[in-house]
């Protein structure tokens, strides 16, 4: 949720910056700016827009030379999106720049402070009322007209000014004093440098810059950063000392490029045979009948000393939750609770002592799972994560975790990832199973069941074509409904999510049972139902729900089971989905879902990739 990146070094800063932004742009597209500081003079452009209609063209009306330089993409907090409220901001000399993501919580009170003093503002930012802050601690700590000669004093001034502050960030400011350094600092929203040869990067997210370096440092909370071409320094707001760590970046530029797919999302859609194989590989433990793990960091008999455990997430990963505890609870016969992340931390829910959280997280950077796997840390519990993003804060700060391998997201709309995050949850439930009572059989049972999703999911893309053409006859209804019952319930409220999120068509997520407790009122001929109807141990019950359904004329799409005839005499259209056992069924019908939500998105013109009002990774609570 807004971008940032940064960069020093001898080349000309404006392409980098351009393209880094481009690469940022899933993350907020309300409108970008540029500071490029060449020959002392600081130049600053800004536009409302998506990067290509509006900075890319601003850019080349009017270019920018420097070979240092910030820049960022919005996604709006404070201030509408509008030219004025776009990132950089200036303090009140014009000497400084400032970039930032997150929310300055107190800004109000700050910005009353600074009115007093006569400083002049001409947005409604947070981020320029952090700006004139950095501006006026700044030139305290200049003694006279005296030059300062080092970037020691900018960062000693935004750390002045930090110190100030209540709530969070990730910035990069530069100063006409300083020709060849940026400041950056971080707490709560991600931020990393990048080393180069003669160059160094800012930036929040790795994407941005991969294409010139894979040597990175994850700035830690509190870290506030120097950077020039020949150095990079980082200090720490609470300790004597910063942890720096040099890591390197395990994906490549061409793994954020969308290849020779219209769109991210179907990119990612049909990466999914292998990024289920990736999230499976290495972890089929045949010879043991179990799952295998490297780094959950908790020994066999820890593990089965757990009685409970939460799983915390946000959005499309608290429905792959939802699945978590179907599956665990199923398998390993461990009760367990799925909370919204910020439910969780603010409730005060009672934790026994062998309670463990588990958060999910594609992004690793969502404010509110954050906070779920502090506040349970805080009180004195084990936290273990699923991740995607390696080295992403949730992967950092959790006790233990799984990475799900699928490489960069870069689709708003989550799919790939959702379903890695189950596949790894199904692979967790077996292991956790096999630490108790599940029988040697039934693991490997599920374990040849998941080998084998790769080669199936491919069959499911296979029908592309036959979803694109039943998107199209949907693709007018202005009211849907998802139903399913069981295992097939999280993924009702999966697809209801995926097709309103990109089509803006609305659309409930319910259990097929629950409908006829009052949502059945909503039903009449112009509604269509999806119904997942997999020949699983709720096969009747649901068929006799979708009866109720056809009773009041709704039109039905059904998703079932290859080989099930029955099924094609009750519903409108039918998808045919290969056979798995019932807990793996969520993994297969996710897909299907996935490519109904994008083609219906097109017919009906929207851009799928920057749904509206939307942002990958929510950085703020
Ligand atoms: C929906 C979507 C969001 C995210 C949610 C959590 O398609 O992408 O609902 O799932 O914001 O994000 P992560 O998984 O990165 O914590």
């Amino acid at each position: 949720m807004c971008g940032i990146i940064g960069y020093v070094g001898k080349k000309s800063a404006s392409p980098i910056l351009l393209e880094g932004l481009r690469r940022l742009e899933y993350r907020g597209y309300d409108s970008a700016g540029v500071a490029v500081l060449g020959n002392a003079t600081l130049v600053v452009r800004k536009k409302l827009g998506k990067i290509d209609e509006g900075i890319a063209r601003l850019l080349k009306a009017e270019p920018v030379h420097g070979s240092l330089g910030i820049a960022h993409t919005r996604w709006a907090t404070h201030g509408a999106p509008a030219d004025k409220n776009s990132h950089p901001h200036f303090d009140q000399s014009e000497k400084i720049a400032v970039v930032h993501n997150g929310v300055i919580e107190n800004y109000d009170s700050l910005k009353q402070k600074l009115l007093a003093t006569g400083h002049k503002f001409k947005s409604d930012t947070d981020t320029e009322v952090l700006a004139h802050l950095i501006g006026e601690h700044y030139h305290k700590r200049k003694t006279g007209n005296r030059k300062p000669e080092t970037g020691n004093e900018l960062a000693a001034a935004v750390s002045d000014a930090l110190r100030e502050v209540i709530g969070t960030y990730g910035l990069a400011v530069i100063c006409t004093d300083f020709p060849d350094t940026i400041i950056g600092a971080r707490r709560g929203s991600p931020l990393i440098i990048g080393i180069g040869k003669g160059e160094h990067f800012l930036a929040s997210d790795a994407n941005a810059i991969v294409a010139h370096t894979k040597k990175v440092v994850y700035l830690n909370d509190y870290d506030v950063a120097t950077i020039t071409p020949e150095r990079f320094e980082v200090s720490n707001l609470g300790t004597d000392t910063a942890n720096v760590q040099i890591s390197n970046l395990e994906f490549s530029h061409e793994d954020v490029g969308r290849g020779k797919f219209a769109h991210f999302m179907l990119k990612e859609i049909f990466e999914q045979p292998q990024t289920v194989a990736n999230a499976l590989r290495g972890r089929l433990d045949f010879e043991g009948a179990t799952a295998k793990f490297g780094g959950l960091n908790m020994t066999a008999a820890e593990l089965r000393h757990v009685d409970r455990i939460v799983i915390a997430a946000s959005g499309t990963s608290w429905h792959a939750a939802l699945v978590g505890e179907y599956l665990i609870e199923e398998l390993a016969q461990i009760p367990v609770e799925v909370e919204f992340a910020h439910e969780f931390c603010y409730r005060n829910c009672p934790l026994e002592k062998n309670t463990v959280l588990l958060v999910l997280s594609q992004s690793g950077e969502t404010a509110d799972t954050l906070a779920a796997l502090r506040e349970a840390k805080r009180r004195g519990h084990r936290a273990l994560a699923i991740v995607n993003v390696v080295g992403s804060t949730i992967a950092r700060e959790s006790d233990g975790g799984i990475y799900m391998h699928a490489g960069p997201e870069i689709g708003v709309a989550s799919t790939k990832a959702f379903v890695s995050t189950i596949t790894v949850l199904s692979l967790l439930a077996v292991h956790l199973g096999r630490l108790r009572q599940l029988s040697a059989n039934r693991a490997t049972e599920i374990l040849r069941g998941l080998e084998a999703l790769p080669k199936q999911l491919e069959k499911i893309l296979a029908q592309n074509d036959a979803l694109n053409k039943l998107a199209k006859k949907y693709a007018k209804a202005e009211d849907f409904f998802f139903l399913g019952r069981g295992y097939s319930f999280p993924i009702a409220l999966e697809g209801a999510l995926k097709l309103k999120e990109i089509s803006y068509i609305h659309a409930e997520g319910y259990s097929a049972a629950e409908m006829k407790h009052g949502p059945i009122a909503l039903i009449d001929a112009k509604t269509p139902t999806v119904f997942l109807v997999p020949q699983d141990a709720m096969y009747d019950k649901t068929m006799a729900n979708l009866a109720m359904i056809r009773a009041r004329k709704g039109p039905i799409i059904a998703l079932a089971t290859e080989g099930d005839k029955q099924i094609k005499k009750v519903a409108d259209d039918v998808i045919y989905l290969p056979k798995t056992l019932e807990p793996l069924n969520p993994i297969l019908a996710s897909v299907p879902l996935q490519l109904f939500a994008y083609h219906i998105a097109l017919a009906r013109g929207c851009d799928v990739d920057k749904p509206r009002n939307l942002a990958k990774s929510v950085t703020v609570q």
